[in-house]
């Protein structure tokens, strides 16, 4: 039974927040061990670099029954210091044994409209599902930028609006780039999903996300996923919290 609701957590250290990231997340890759196959979504940015370095060095995963996704991509290739993907390659994936094949990068070397394509023929044919329906992520990890971006859902660009699409080529003015990014139809399906956010350099971002009476949400308040959803804060991104 998938767990529901919103918790938020804070840790006084941003060493506190990622050790509990890296124990929520083996707890659902511990599965494994019994034979079930575990599908993450990883976010790209700075802060999950220690996470991933406390997930590779966690016991009782099964890591031959882990498929791994990522959540958006920048249009670089994938040695480029900007990848998401090298970011996993050198902070998890080059540390943990996961079959090749069952590494799923976005190729952001390519045109973006058809790597976004691509993508969502990997996801339809590795999820094993067609729309209506939506591929479900076991674990969905994200950030959050201080803007209130979540993936490469930035404010006021067209991704936002998408709901039939998995998978789009997202125009980011702001960054006068092009980003491969999920979409909420995707990203409100997943089982778990973990928000990593650190540095008062966020805090406004995480008040206008929690604030009831903010008038402008930004992208982040907008995923609320069918299954459950933990914010984990460090006491600078969550200094703008009524608590
Ligand atoms: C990306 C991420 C993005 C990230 C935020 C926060 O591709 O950059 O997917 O959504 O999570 O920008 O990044 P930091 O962790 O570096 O602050």
């Amino acid at each position: 039974m998938t767990e529901t609701g919103v918790e938020i957590q804070v840790f006084e250290l941003v060493d506190g927040l990622q050790e509990a990231a890296a124990r929520h997340a083996t707890e659902v890759l511990q599965a494994t061990t019994s034979g079930q196959d575990i599908r993450i979504a990883l976010s790209g940015g700075s802060t999950p670099k220690r996470f991933h370095v406390l997930l590779a060095e966690s016991e009782g995963i099964d890591w031959s029954r882990v498929h791994v996704y990522w959540g958006d991509e920048r249009t670089v290739p994938p040695d480029d210091a900007e990848s998401n993907y090298r970011m996993a390659r050198e902070t998890l994936l080059d540390r943990v044994a996961i079959p090749p094949e069952q590494i799923h990068r976005m190729r952001g070397e390519i045109d973006p409209t058809e790597a976004a394509d691509e993508y969502e023929q990997t996801l339809r044919e590795t999820f094993g599902v067609e729309p209506p329906d939506v591929p479900r992520f076991d674990l969905n990890i994200l950030g959050a930028g201080a803007d209130g971006h979540t993936a490469s859902l930035f404010p006021g660009t067209a991704a936002l609006e998408e709901r039939e699409r998995w998978v789009v080529a997202n125009h980011v003015p702001q960054q006068d780039s092009w980003r491969l990014t999920l979409t909420y139809p995707v990203l409100n399906a997943a089982r778990l999903t973990l928000v990593l956010v650190s540095g008062s350099g966020k805090a406004d971002a995480i008040r206008r996300i929690f604030d009831p009476n903010e008038p402008d949400k930004p992208p982040a308040a907008f995923v609320q996923p069918d299954g459950q959803i933990i914010w984990l804060l460090d006491e600078g991104a969550a200094a703008g919290l009524e608590r």
